[in-house]
């Protein structure tokens, strides 16, 4: 199965990705987190990406789109993926699905996660990420039993750059003005389903496989 899943910052897409793509058997690929490796390892890509990351923007599509090319190109790619934070403009939609058709296959489905901004705000600014295994914490809805330390693989949690108040606020916005337009775009091919991710995330999860099995997946 090839699936996006959309929502906007917080919304629970990465801690969602880990068990539908495990549910799957496909690939979990995070345009967040390779960039954010990209970063860690100072490459020219992190360098680049880092600039806008740190300022709450989207990164410029053709370096995205390019990125993602690459990643797709992959053999564990080829018979399916779930693709987490991209695309995110209309642009980089477009040239997914142009890639796919070149590939002569295309997306099954797209889901978003739907929360609200307040929602979003109180998940982010308690959101800790695992140096070790890149588990996703957080401080009161998901908490380590030993502050700071991931209770999967005993590494140290951090919180990312751009959790904080005002780069939040900035990602709200680039989220509305420019990623929001997909669930049109999306809806109008017919591959949109859109699931509450409000309650507990096992809930979410038993939504999200839910809505997927009507989709054969
Ligand atoms: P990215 O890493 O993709 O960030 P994002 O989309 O803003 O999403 P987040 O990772 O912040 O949130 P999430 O929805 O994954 O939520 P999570 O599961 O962590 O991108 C970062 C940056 O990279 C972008 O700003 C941009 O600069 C660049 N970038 C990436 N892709 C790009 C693209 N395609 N084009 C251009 N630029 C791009 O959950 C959040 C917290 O909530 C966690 O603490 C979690 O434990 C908690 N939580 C999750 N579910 C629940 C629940 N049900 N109840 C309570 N708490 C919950």
């Amino acid at each position: 199965m090839r699936l996006v899943l959309v929502g906007p910052p917080g919304a629970g897409k990465g801690t969602q990705a880990e068990f539908i793509a495990a549910h799957l058997a496909v690939p979990k690929i995070s345009t967040g987190d390779i960039f954010r490796a990209n970063v860690s390892q100072g490459t020219p890509l992190g360098v680049e990406a880092k600039r806008y990351m740190d300022a709450g923007q989207l990164v410029p599509d053709e370096v995205t789109i390019n990125m993602v090319r690459d990643r797709l190109a992959e053999p564990d790619a080829s018979d399916g993926f779930l693709l987490d934070g991209f695309p995110r403009t209309v642009p980089q939609a477009s040239a997914l699905d142009k890639l796919l058709a070149d590939l002569g296959t295309a997306l099954d489905i797209v889901m978003e996660l739907v929360v609200d901004d307040d929602e979003v705000i109180r998940r982010l600014s308690g959101r800790r990420t695992c140096r070790g295994c890149g588990k996703i914490w957080h401080v009161e809805f998901d908490p380590t039993s030993k502050t700071d330390i991931c209770d999967r693989c005993g590494s140290e949690l951090f919180q990312r750059d751009d959790d904080k108040a005002e780069t939040i606020a900035n990602r709200l916005v680039e989220y509305a003005d420019k990623t929001a337009p997909l669930v049109d775009f999306f809806g109008a091919q017919g591959k949109l389903v859109g699931i509450d991710a409000t309650g507990p995330v096992e809930d979410v999860t038993v939504r999200a496989i839910d809505a997927l099995r009507s989709y054969g997946g």
